[in-house]
C-alpha cells in the first residue's frame, strides 16, 4: 500500500494502515492499536518497570520506555505503536511534583488553588525539563525500523487542569468546578498556558519522530455542552490550529478523543482535526452518520468486552465493524484504556478479529 517511491525524503513505513485510515485512504483491512496497550497487563512489562523501580523513572528512561512500547507490537500484530510516557508530565515540568502513591493513581504535591499558583507556572522547553520525553521518541522511532507509525500524545488542557487543580484523580470534580464557576479569569489563564504548553510539546514530539498525535480528554465528559466547549474544546481547537500538519512529506494526522463526548461529535470534528476518538457509549453506525467525510473515526469496543470469551470478542469486533460499514477511515480501537487485569491472549484474539473479520469491507 505504501507509495513511499513517489518521494524520496519519505523514510519507508512497512505498514502504513494506520495513517492511510486516518486520511480516509483506501486500506486493505481495519487497522487496530489499544489505548494503554503497553502496561501492566503484560507480565513483561511488570518486569520491565520493576527493572526501572518506579513509573516516572521507566518514562524518563529513554531505554526503557522504548522497550515497553516495542512489547505489545512483538505480542500482537498492532498497527500503531504509542509513545510510553503519561498525560502529566507537563505539570510535573511545571514543577507541581507529580508522584504516584500505590493503588491511588497519580498525585501532586503542589496543586494549583488560586490566581498567584497560576501566575507562577511557565510554559515547559520540551528539549529541556521535558527532553526524556523527546529522548524517548527519537529512540522508539529509531526501534521501530519503519515497521507501524509512532503516535505522540498529551492530555487536553482541561484534563491536564483536572488533576493539577484537584490534585490527582476525582470523582466530583468540585474544586476545579468551583474555579470555573467562581473565578473563570484564573482557571482560562491556566488553560491558555496548558493549550501553549501541549502545542509545542506536540509539535517537539513530531520533530522527534511523531507520526500522528493524539490529546487525551478524559475528563471533557463530566461538562455541561456549553461549559465543554467554553472550558475544554475551545483549547483543543486552538491546538489544532497551531500543530505541524506534515513531516518528512508525510501528513501528521491529529486525533481528538473526548470520553464521553458522543453528544458533541460535529463540533469536535470541526476543530480541523483527522479524526475522532470514540469510547463505548455511542453507535458507531450513528457516529459515523453524523461526522460524514469529515473525519476519521477511532473505537469503539468496551474495554471490559476483553474480560469476555474468544468468541464473544470476536462477534463483539464483528458488530462494530458491520456498523461502520465499508471503506476507510475507521481505526479500531478500545474505547477507553484496556484494563490491568485483562487475560492478554484475549487482546490477541480482539486484534487478530479484527485484521480477519474486516477485509469484506475494504474490496474495491
Ligand atoms: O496507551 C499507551 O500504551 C501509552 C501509555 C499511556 C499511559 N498513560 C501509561 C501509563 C498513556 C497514553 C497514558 C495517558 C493517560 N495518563 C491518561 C489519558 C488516557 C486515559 O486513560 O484516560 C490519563 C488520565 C493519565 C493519568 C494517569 N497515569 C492515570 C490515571 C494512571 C493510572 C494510575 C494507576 O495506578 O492505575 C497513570 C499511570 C500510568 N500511565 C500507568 C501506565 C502504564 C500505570 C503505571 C504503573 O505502571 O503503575
Amino acid at each position: 500500500m505504501a507509495d513511499d517511491s513517489t518521494n524520496p525524503q519519505r523514510p519507508e513505513l512497512k505498514n502504513d494502515r494506520y495513517l492511510r485510515a486516518l486520511q480516509k485512504q483506501p486500506v486493505d483491512a481495519t487497522p487496530v492499536w489499544m489505548m494503554r496497550q503497553a502496561g501492566r497487563y503484560l507480565p513483561e512489562y511488570k518486569a520491565t518497570r520493576a527493572q526501572a523501580g518506579d513509573f516516572m523513572s521507566l518514562c524518563k528512561n529513554a531505554e526503557l520506555a522504548c522497550e515497553v512500547t516495542l512489547q505489545p507490537l512483538r505480542r500482537f500484530p498492532l498497527d500503531a505503536a504509542i509513545l510510553f510516557s503519561d498525560i502529566l508530565t507537563i505539570p510535573d515540568a511545571m514543577g507541581l511534583g507529580l508522584y504516584f502513591e500505590t493503588g491511588e493513581g497519580p498525585r501532586f504535591r503542589d496543586p494549583i488553588t488560586c490566581k498567584a499558583d497560576v501566575d507562577k507556572i511557565g510554559i515547559p522547553d520540551p528539549e529541556g525539563e521535558l527532553q526524556y520525553v523527546m529522548n524517548a521518541v527519537r529512540t522508539i522511532r529509531r526501534e521501530l525500523k519503519g515497521e507501524v507509525p509512532l503516535i505522540g500524545f498529551s492530555g487536553s488542557p482541561w484534563t491536564l487542569a483536572t488533576y493539577m487543580v484537584e490534585g490527582g484523580t476525582s470523582k466530583a470534580f468540585t474544586k476545579i468546578k468551583k474555579m470555573a464557576f467562581a473565578e473563570p479569569a484564573t482557571l482560562h489563564q491556566l488553560l491558555e498556558k496548558l493549550a501553549d504548553s501541549v502545542t509545542s510539546y506536540l509539535n517537539a514530539q513530531i520533530d522527534a519522530g511523531a507520526q500522528s498525535v493524539m490529546i487525551f480528554d478524559t475528563w471533557g465528559g463530566v461538562l455541561s455542552p456549553r461549559d465543554y466547549k467554553d472550558f475544554s474544546l475551545q483549547y483543543m481547537h486552538k491546538i489544532v490550529s497551531g500543530l505541524k500538519r506534515e513531516a518528512d512529506g508525510r501528513k501528521v494526522p491529529v486525533t481528538l478523543f473526548t470520553k464521553n463526548g458522543g453528544q458533541w461529535l460535529e463540533a469536535i470534528a470541526a476543530t480541523g482535526c483527522d479524526a475522532v476518538g470514540l469510547d463505548w457509549t455511542i453507535n458507531i453506525e450513528d457516529a459515523r452518520k453524523r461526522v460524514g467525510d469529515k473525519v476519521a473515526l477511532q473505537g469503539n469496543m468496551d474495554p471490559s468486552m476483553l474480560y469476555a470469551s474468544p468468541e464473544r470478542i470476536r462477534q463483539e469486533v464483528a458488530t462494530i465493524l458491520e456498523g461502520y460499514g465499508n471503506g476507510s477511515g475507521h481505526v479500531f480501537n478500545l474505547g477507553h484504556g484496556i484494563h490491568l487485569d485483562v487475560p492478554p491472549d484475549n487482546a490477541g484474539v480482539f486484534v487478530n478479529a479484527v485484521h480477519e473479520l474486516s477485509r469484506p469491507y475494504h474490496k474495491q
